[in-house]
Order: C-alpha cells, then structure tokens, then sequence
C-alpha cells in the first residue's frame, strides 16, 4: 500500500502514481568497507516491511559515488577537523578526549549503539549527549550545542570509525519505555497535512515527492552532508524538517521526544550498516 490518504497528501506528490524502485547497487568505500544498504527488516517492524534500506538506494548516481571515496566525500573535512579536536585539551581539568579515550578508533562499535540507556543519567541517551557528559563532568568545558558544529563534526567521527558494522541498538529492558514512545511519535500524524512519519516513508517510500525520491527515513546514514546546504545535519535537525514539512509544530533537537524517535528509528535499522557520514540531496 504505497498510496498516500488525503488530498493535500496527494497534492504533495508532483506526479501521482510515480513511483521508482530504490537502485540495484553496492556500496564499497573506499575499495574495502562493505556497506550493507539493504538487508531482512529487524523482527519488530517486520509486519510493515519485508526489508529495510538505507537512504543510499534512493539518492542518484553521482550523489552515490561521492560517498564511496573518502576523498570525494565532504563530510570526511569534517571528520578531520573533529579529530584534532578529540586531541584537544580543553575545560578546567585540562584534559582532551584523547586523555581517557586514546585513538578514536577505540571508539569502534561505540555509534551502533546509540541512543542507548545511561545508567548515570538514568535515561535513553544519545551520542551527543553522552559526549556532553564527558565535557561538562568530566572535562569541566561547556557542553556543545546540539547538532552545532563541534557535536555534529565529532558524532561523524565517531561514525566513521564504525562504519560497516551493524546498527544494533536496544530496544528492550531499561530502554523499552523510550522506544515504545518514539513508536507513538512515529505512528502519530501531525500538521494540517496530517501525515505520520509512517504515512511517507513506510507507505510510500519509492514515490516521488516534490521530485525527491522518498525513502524509508533510515538514520543509519547519519550525519549526513546535504548537497542542499552544504554541511553536516543531524538526525534531530532532519526530523525536525520533516515534521515542519507536514506543517506541525516541532520539537526541538535534544528534547525527549526526538530522543525517543531517534532511539524507534535507529531500531527499525537495526542491520542496516552505520554509513555516515553520508550524502544526500
Ligand atoms: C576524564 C575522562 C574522560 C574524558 C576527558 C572524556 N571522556 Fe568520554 N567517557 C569517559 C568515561 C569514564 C566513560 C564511560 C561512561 C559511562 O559508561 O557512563 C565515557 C564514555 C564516552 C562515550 C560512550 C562510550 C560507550 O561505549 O558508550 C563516548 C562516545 C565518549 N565518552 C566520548 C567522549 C568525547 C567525544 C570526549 C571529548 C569531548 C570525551 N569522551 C572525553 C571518560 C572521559
Ligand atoms: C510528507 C512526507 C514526509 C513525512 C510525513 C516525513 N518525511 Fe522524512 N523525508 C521526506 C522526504 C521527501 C525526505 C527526503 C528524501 C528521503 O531521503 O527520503 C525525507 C527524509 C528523511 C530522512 C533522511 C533519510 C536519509 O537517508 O538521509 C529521515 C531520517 C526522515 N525523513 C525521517 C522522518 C521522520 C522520523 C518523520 C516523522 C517525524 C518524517 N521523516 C516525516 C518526507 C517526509
């Protein structure tokens, strides 16, 4: 059923009925990394999709080969400049990530994870967060702002270090409150367009929409470098376009809400491979 209900839903869609099946390709990174880009959709999402697939299949051809050469890839700029910061001494108690983390490629597997439950803080938290912790408790340097520029650059070098291993977030135990309610969000239709996140890209991703080749919304990509405007975005900044789009009011990044549909969201691409920093449009 990849049909949208409601007219100004229809109005939304350039020509009615198109409808594109996502490419049959591989992607590679630079010759080595395997990036699975489609795989059996987890167990809990498996009634709405046989499978899951990354934003990736549904970019075109030279946006896809940007992301399958570090070099070609401009969110890789920014993977740099946050790894000279992880080698930064910054805050009160003189320290750098580095002093207690060594390589950031100990960080490996870390990004699969997140959002996770913190013991410490006793909630679901992201990675931003998390990094934040280490800042303001440990570092004694002011937190970053959410999806600005340190965080992002940092959450895509924590990526890049994890990329082709499975997003494999928790779904159950301390964390089942949060992903239940991220579920809700999702499912609920917002704005006057009254339209769920579920009403475009589970029913009707493949479709065109404002010619933009409708996805399933994956994050596993995230950060993502958009071509549109030329830098990082997180997941939080991009949800909240989505809900804008359907004209509703929106959370803002870092709140409850979009830590719950962040953490339902990564769930529905558990399997999928951590990918990001990505391109899209
Ligand atoms: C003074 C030591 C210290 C410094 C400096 C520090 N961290 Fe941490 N960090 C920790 C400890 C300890 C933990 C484990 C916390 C926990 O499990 O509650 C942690 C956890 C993390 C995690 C989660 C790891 C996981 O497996 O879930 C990330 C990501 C992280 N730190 C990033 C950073 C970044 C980025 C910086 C620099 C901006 C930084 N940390 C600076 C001590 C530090
Ligand atoms: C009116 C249809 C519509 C609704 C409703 C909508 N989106 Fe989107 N979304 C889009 C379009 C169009 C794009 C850009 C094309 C693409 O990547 O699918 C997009 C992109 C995304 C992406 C980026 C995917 C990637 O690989 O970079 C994510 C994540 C996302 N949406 C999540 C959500 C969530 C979560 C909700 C509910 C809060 C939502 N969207 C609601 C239309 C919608």
């Amino acid at each position: 059923m990849r049909i949208l209900t409601g007219a100004i839903a229809a109005a939304l869609i350039t020509t009615t009925g198109a409808f594109a099946d996502p490419v049959d390709d591989n992607l590679v990174i630079n010759g080595e990394t395997e990036i699975v880009t489609r795989t059996a959709a987890p167990a809990h999402v498996s009634d709405a999709l046989d499978e899951v697939m990354s934003g990736w299949l549904f970019r075109k051809d030279g946006t896809r080969a940007m992301q399958a050469d570090d070099f070609d890839n401009p969110g890789m700029i920014f993977v740099e400049q946050a790894m000279d910061t992880w080698e930064t001494a910054e805050g009160s108690e003189g320290k750098s990530c580095s002093s207690c983390h060594n390589d950031m490629d100990s960080m490996a597997g870390v990004k699969a994870t997140y959002p996770k439950y913190s013991e410490a803080a006793g909630k679901v938290v992201t990675l931003q967060m998390q990094m934040n912790d280490c800042r303001t408790e440990r570092m004694g340097a002011e937190a970053w702002k959410y999806d600005k520029s340190d965080a992002i650059n940092m959450e895509a070098a924590l990526s890049s270090v994890s990329r082709g291993m499975p997003v494999n977030v928790a779904i159950d135990g301390p964390a089942q409150s949060t992903w239940e309610k991220g579920k809700e969000l999702y499912y609920t239709r917002t704005g006057q367009l009254e339209l769920s996140c579920a009403n475009c890209h589970e029913d009707s991703y493949g479709m065109m929409i404002r010619a933009d080749h409708l996805s399933q919304g994956q994050i596993n990509g995230f950060p993502v470098y958009r071509l549109k405007n030329t830098k990082l975005n997180g997941v939080h900044s991009r949800f909240k376009g989505c809900v804008r789009d359907t004209r509703a009011e929106t959370y803002a990044p870092g709140s409850d809400e979009f830590v719950a549909l962040e953490l339902y969201v990564a769930s529905r691409g558990n399997g999928l491979s951590v990918e990001g920093p990505s391109i899209r449009n």
